[in-house]
């Protein structure tokens, strides 16, 4: 019986092996765009710290780049002139480092989320141009040196843009004009020679504001610094921008000879009764039950829509992979989204590919599906 037993086992071991579906290397988001782009999520402090084994399990699996959503950001990594805040930033690399990740920081110098002493004095007055780059220099040397050689790419300037053309008019830009930019980048490329330097911006489906972003990343180059890529935020409703809108701005990004990145991808499915665009963080409104109507639960159609949705925006980025380095979601689960708090405050919202218990909604499967396999 024994002798019988050692001819069967390699029979069916081999049968098994052959019935078996196959490993499919293609089983997560990572790994189904490798050869296409980067995809990435972006962490809060609770991902990074706290999280569950299922989160860790999402985050190790289907990603293959991490941005800090907020812990790298001026007010939380250097709240005061001599206080650094690196424990979380910290966790982070650690953990980019186990799951073989890279990191992308988010984001040197950015009007919201900064401490006042950045731009004002103890009377409230502006600063002066001097100061503020002493103040700029400081911040960048510190934070961009401690990650150099971890990090793979900083978002350098973040939305220096105004919606209506032109620069925005932040306290940067009424102490220094638009030298506050220049002086970041170069900060930033002798702080972390190996990084990649980025201007990141919302809205660039806009031509204008694409135009705008084109026009300032080659000035930054035609005064010898670098800047490697644009950042198209990509905070984007169910039918605005449209697909077209987009490849646009794709393909005069890629001609101009500046790498793309869709750096902060969500699709909000609630009603968008404001008249704003982007996604500028001072937009705040009143929420109301008729502005907020899936509390429940996202109903399958809209859940079948949304997948829809992701479906065309994967399709035109797999057709442009040749053009774009990487595709990062802003979070990782509908429950921690921002969008549950912007632009109206308390809402339940399903911006994300994951749901509040971090499993895969039909948006997933549909941006899973979007190569068609061979017949
Ligand atoms: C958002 C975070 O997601 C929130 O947690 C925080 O309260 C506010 O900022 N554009 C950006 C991001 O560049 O940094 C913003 O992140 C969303 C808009």
């Amino acid at each position: 019986m024994w002798n019988r037993l050692i001819l069967i086992l390699p029979v069916t071991a081999v049968v098994f092996s052959c019935t078996r579906p196959k490993l499919d290397s293609k089983d997560n988001l990572r790994n189904y765009y490798r050869e296409d782009f980067k995809i990435g999520a972006a962490l809060s402090a609770d991902d990074i710290v706290q999280k569950t084994p299922l989160e860790s399990k999402l985050i190790s699996e289907e990603f293959n780049t991490l941005t800090a959503e907020n812990v790298m950001k001026w007010e939380e990594i250097h709240p005061l002139p001599d206080v650094f805040e690196y424990d979380v930033p910290d966790e982070l690399i650690k953990l980019a480092k186990i799951n073989k990740q890279e990191v992308i920081g988010h984001t040197l110098v950015w009007h919201n989320q900064l401490p006042e002493w950045v731009v004002q004095d103890e009377q409230g007055n502006l600063v002066d141009s001097t100061t503020l780059f002493q103040h700029i220099e400081n911040h960048i040397n510190a934070v961009a040196n401690r990650y150099s050689g971890d990090i793979k790419g900083w978002d350098v300037v973040n939305e220096a843009i105004s919606d209506q053309g032109g620069y925005r008019n932040s306290k940067f830009y009424q102490i220094s004009g638009k030298e506050f930019i220049f002086k970041a980048f170069e900060y930033a490329a002798k702080a972390d020679p190996e990084a990649e330097l980025y201007y990141n911006d919302y809205s660039m489906y806009r031509p204008e504001k694409c135009d705008d972003a084109i026009r300032l990343a080659t000035e930054i180059r035609k005064r010898g610094l670098r800047i490697d890529g644009i950042g198209m935020q990509a905070h984007w409703q169910m039918n605005s921008p449209t697909i077209e809108q987009i490849e646009t701005s794709i393909l005069k990004i890629h001609k101009a000879g500046f790498q793309i990145h869709f750096t902060e991808l969500d699709i909000d499915v609630l009603p968008y009764a404001y008249n704003i665009e982007g996604a500028n963080l001072s937009d705040n409104f009143e929420s109301n039950p008729k502005l907020n109507p899936y509390k429940e639960g996202l109903p399958d159609s809209l859940a079948e829509a949304q997948g829809k949705r992701y479906q065309e925006i994967f399709k035109l980025f797999y057709k442009h992979g040749d053009k774009i380095e990487r595709v990062t979601f802003w979070g990782l689960d509908d429950g921690s989204s921002w969008k549950n708090d912007w632009p109206a405050k308390g809402r339940t919202n399903y911006p994300l590919l994951f749901d509040r218990d971090f499993k895969p909604k039909k948006a997933y499967e549909m941006i899973m599906s979007v190569k068609k396999e061979p017949t």
